[in-house]
């Protein structure tokens, strides 16, 4: 057929692609902006000092000693990122979660040296006990069950140690019910009112935690989190965690995992209209990662694309290891 051929007759007063021309006009009509001050950049915080090591599944994240901790949430401020998100890999575990909640573990220690650099750094910090137990369970086992009122007291604890620190943010990411309402009256009781609460509201029992609980030596030693994490297949339940977590106190109220969890993002923001944080968990940076490193696809593509995609579906905040390879990138 001949391009020349006047048989197909078009008549458009609308042209999308007028406005996809250039960069310019693309830039001048883009819905979503991403931005560094959008992004949270978690740390896992490990005993001793010097130490600066890799994460076998997670390419580009490393177990820091306090010291090395704070040169990379000083850098991550220089670069943009308003935030760090703290998890420990403490020396001990034991039964009770014990370290949680010591003064002296690599959480408080590294929450108190970010605030002595005085670079206004905002510290959240990861509140459970699954770093901190034996038997790697977010809460108290009695009987081979995770026992949900006596978990809650040492996640009060365990907030109260992290602000004592000098967090700004404390982040219960345990999924015990009742934690977050038992934690606002502890610092309140304490003098700790300001101290916010970001609450992992709607957290998914996901696959995509995987590479975390490598980094973080965390992994349940028998069963699994679906007695208390939720189940992928519902968004109603997740409106009501939501709800819940926003009467008892919560600042900030978060979705997780992130990109299995779009819809869930959008009706968080649309229902309640609270600040909202999605957790682009570690599964989804390291397969994007892999994918990469065998030259499948576009590695930083990739990557602006999932970013920008949790934006668009109502995130505020976006807490990823992307945080400071995507920040330098849209400077
Ligand atoms: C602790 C916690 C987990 C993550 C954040 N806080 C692991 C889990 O629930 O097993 C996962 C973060 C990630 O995968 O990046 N409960």
């Amino acid at each position: 057929m001949s391009t020349s051929d006047a048989s197909v007759r078009l008549d458009l007063t609308r042209r999308g692609r007028r406005l996809r021309r250039s960069p310019a006009i693309r830039s001048i009509v883009r819905e979503t902006r991403l931005s560094p001050e959008n992004f949270i950049y978690p740390l896992f915080v490990c005993e001793g000092s010097g130490v600066r090591r890799e994460v076998g599944s997670m390419p580009g994240v490393y177990n820091l000693s306090v010291d090395e901790a704070v040169k990379e949430a000083v850098a991550a401020r220089a670069d943009g990122v308003p935030g760090v998100l703290l998890f420990g890999l403490p020396a001990y575990k034991d039964e009770i979660g014990s370290s949680a909640y010591d003064a002296e573990a690599p959480v408080q220690a590294a929450t108190r040296a970010i605030k002595e650099a005085d670079a206004g750094i905002l510290v959240v910090t990861d509140v459970c006990l699954c770093e901190y137990t034996s038997h790697g369970h977010c809460g108290l086992v009695v009987d081979g069950e995770i026992r949900n009122d006596e978990s809650v007291e040492l996640l009060v604890k365990t907030a109260v140690s992290h602000a004592e620190a000098g967090a700004d943010i404390v982040a219960p990411s345990d999924m015990m019910d009742g934690r977050v309402g038992a934690i606002r009256h502890a610092l309140d009781d304490r003098g700790f009112e300001q101290v916010a609460i970001m609450s992992y509201a709607a957290k998914y029992c996901s696959a995509f935690y995987g590479p975390f609980r490598d980094a973080a030596d965390s992994a349940p030693k028998f069963g699994d989190r679906r007695t208390h994490q939720m189940d992928p297949a519902n968004v109603e339940e997740a409106l009501r965690e939501v709800a819940e977590d926003i009467e008892e106190g919560a600042d900030i109220v978060m979705v997780k995992p992130a990109l299995p969890y779009l819809d869930v993002i959008t009706r968080v923001k649309a229902e309640f209209g609270f600040p909202t944080a999605a957790y682009n968990v570690s599964g989804e940076y390291s397969m994007l990662k892999a994918a990469a490193e065998r030259g499948w696809i576009d590695g930083p593509r990739a990557m602006m694309e999932a970013l920008t995609g949790i934006r668009r579906a109502g995130a505020d905040i976006i807490i990823t290891y992307f945080a400071r390879e995507a920040a330098r990138l849209l400077r």
